[in-house]
Parts: C-alpha cells; structure tokens; sequence
C-alpha cells in the first residue's frame, strides 16, 4: 500500500485506515485479529479506533480498544503501527453535555493509552466538538498532552467548518501545534443530512471542503463506503441488508443513478466498483485517507484490492453529477 505524508507533520500513513468501530462489539476477536493482521500483512499502518467505540454493550468499557491493545501487544507491532484513537466523546446517556473540558481530554488520553498498552497515541482525535468551549482552552490542552508525551499529533473529527478555521488560527498565532487532520463523514454517496440518527455527526460541507482545499489539511473520512450502499445496491440479493436507516441517510434514487454512473465508469477503467468509491475520495486535490470498516475479509480484500485509482477532477463531477 501507498504511504503519504500528513501536510503539516511527519506522520507517514498507509492511503487507507483500518476503521475499527465493531470491533470487540460486532466483530469477535477470532475475526478483529485476522482483519488485523490482513491489513498490516498489505502494508496498512494507519488503525483507528475510539475510546468510545463498543461501550454500547451492556457492560462494556472500550472493547475495541482494549482488542487493539491485545493485538498488539501479542504480535508485537506497535512500531509498525500509526495508531489513531478519539476522546472527549459526550457520555452515551448524555449526548447533550460536551466533554472537552481539560479533565475529560486528559482523563479520555489516560484511559486509552492504558487500553491500547501503549506510552505515546501517534493521532488523537477530538470525538465531537463543544462550540460554546474557546478554541483556544481545546488546543492549548492538546499542546500539553503532546508536551507531556502522550500524543503525536491531533485531529478534529465532526466539527464544523468555523471552528476548525477558527483553532488551526489559534495554533498558528499562539505558536501551538493545530491539527494535522480531520475526520467526517464522507462518500461519493448523496446524502440527506436530517435522515442522520445522530445530529453531532458532522459530514463534508462545502464549507469544510473549500477549507481544506485552501489550507491543505488532511481529510480522514468515515463511512467512505456509505456503508456498501453501492454494493447493496447493485445485487438484487443484497438490497435487502439496505437498513432503514441507511436509506434514511442515503437517499437511493439519487445514489442509484451515482452508482449508474460508477458502474460504467468502473467498466470503462477496468477497476472494481469499490475501486470507484474509495477512489473518488483518494482522487481529490488535497490529502484524503478513506476509513474502510470492513465486517468480513472478504470485503476487506475487496477494499484493499481497490486501492489507488485515481480519478480525473472530470471524472469525479460526472460521477456527483452526471456532467463532466
Ligand atoms: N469519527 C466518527 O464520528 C466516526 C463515525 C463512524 C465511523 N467512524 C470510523 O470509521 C470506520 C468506518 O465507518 P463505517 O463502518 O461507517 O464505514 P464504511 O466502510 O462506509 O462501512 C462499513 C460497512 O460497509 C460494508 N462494506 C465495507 N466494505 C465493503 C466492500 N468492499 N464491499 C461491500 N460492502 C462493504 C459493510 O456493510 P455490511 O456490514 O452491511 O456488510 C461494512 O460493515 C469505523 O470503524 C470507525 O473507525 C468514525
């Protein structure tokens, strides 16, 4: 697999992140280690995963986590490994109270340096956003944690274009760290932002996008795949795993007309239809490194396999639009 470089930092990351969000919850461990081991056996490095992630799980505390720790440890890979997890996500019973304070980022840090069995986090992601918290309090927080040896470098995921603006500002002016990178919901899939379960998910804008074609920060995106819509679409026998809340999200006329498109283009290039999702997102002018989260190995081969096609800035608007 291809390794680029973050703009801003000498994080070097595989073009595609392993998405590690059921893992210990959906995804036994059988299966989490051998997707693992695929993903690093083709030269992935970038895992991302969540303080969060699995504690939906009655009883549950960062299953996710605490597997990817386990990996680790027992394969003895931490070197090789870009290891990427988030904080200062609200409290699951209290989505409506922010946890940005200074206390909960370190907290949050402290927990999942001890889950993964690691001394240093190499990208710390903000989970969400508190707007009404300054930008300046958040990211003199994360120079400290950085100070201190607990974090690399940091990210934003699911926040709004202005603040993002507004805390890589902060940083320049005050001579701290900003972010190297950011993480949103993205795909080539249209999507209906009201049909979203969870109003604190933030996707690409095309505020956020202008910002990051003027400042060249990294994108991360999640959901990349639009959750296989394209693939469910296609097969008459995979339709029905189109959840409600899928469709919901995705509106499927709109996205059976981008995957017409998709498919002839795919045709016309020789790639596969996984090559066509990933690789509008890898095709555009700034740094972008698609989140897969796979459930099988198979669909992890298939997404590994389609990494790399790069796509023309005419080819990406046919496949939105229809136009070249
Ligand atoms: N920052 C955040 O707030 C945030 C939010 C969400 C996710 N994330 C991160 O992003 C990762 C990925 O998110 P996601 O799971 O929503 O992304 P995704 O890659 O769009 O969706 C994964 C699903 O897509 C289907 N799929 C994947 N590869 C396929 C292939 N090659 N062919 C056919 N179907 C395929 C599978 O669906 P089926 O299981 O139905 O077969 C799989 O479970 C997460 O694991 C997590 O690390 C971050």
């Amino acid at each position: 697999m291809r390794q680029l470089t973050l703009p801003g930092s000498d994080l070097r990351v595989s073009s595609l992140c392993l998405g590690t969000g059921q893992f210990g919850s959906g995804i036994g461990q059988e299966t989490g280690w051998r997707l693992l081991d695929r993903f690093v056996e083709a030269g992935g490095t970038l895992i991302d995963t969540a303080n969060i992630y699995g504690d939906w799980v009655p009883g549950a505390k960062s299953p996710s986590e605490k597997m990817i720790g386990a990996w680790l440890a027992a394969r003895g890979l931490r070197d090789r490994v870009v290891l990427a997890t988030k904080g200062g996500h609200p409290r699951l019973d209290r989505m409506d109270v922010p946890r940005l304070a200074p206390a909960d980022l370190i907290h949050d840090v402290d927990e999942s340096l001890a889950h993964l069995q690691t001394g240093c986090i190499d990208l710390y992601w903000l989970h969400r956003d508190d707007p009404a918290r300054p930008v300046g309090e958040i990211m003199q927080t994360l120079a400290e944690l950085a100070a201190a040896g607990k974090i690399r470098y940091a990210g934003c995921s699911n926040w709004r274009a202005d603040r993002v603006r507004a805390a890589q500002a902060y940083a320049a002016d005050n001579q701290l760290p900003g972010f190297v990178a950011n993480q949103m919901m993205w795909s080539l899939a249209a999507l209906n932002p009201s049909g979203l379960a969870d109003p604190s998910l933030v996707p690409m804008t095309s505020d956020l996008y202008r910002y990051h074609l003027e400042s060249g920060l990294a994108a991360v995106p999640y959901s990349s795949q639009a959750n296989g819509l394209f693939q469910k679409l296609s097969h008459w026998w995979a339709r029905r795993r189109i959840s409600p809340g899928q469709a919901a999200r995705y509106p499927l006329a709109e996205n059976r007309a981008r995957l017409a498109r998709a498919q002839s283009l795919a045709r016309d290039l020789g790639v596969s239809l996984a090559g066509i999702v990933l690789g509008y997102l890898q095709s555009q002018p700034f740094v972008t490194v698609p989140i897969i989260g796979c459930r099988t190995l198979d669909q992890l081969d298939d997404s590994l396999a389609a990494d790399g096609v790069r796509l023309t800035p005419g080819q990406l608007t046919f496949l939105e639009s229809g136009r070249e």
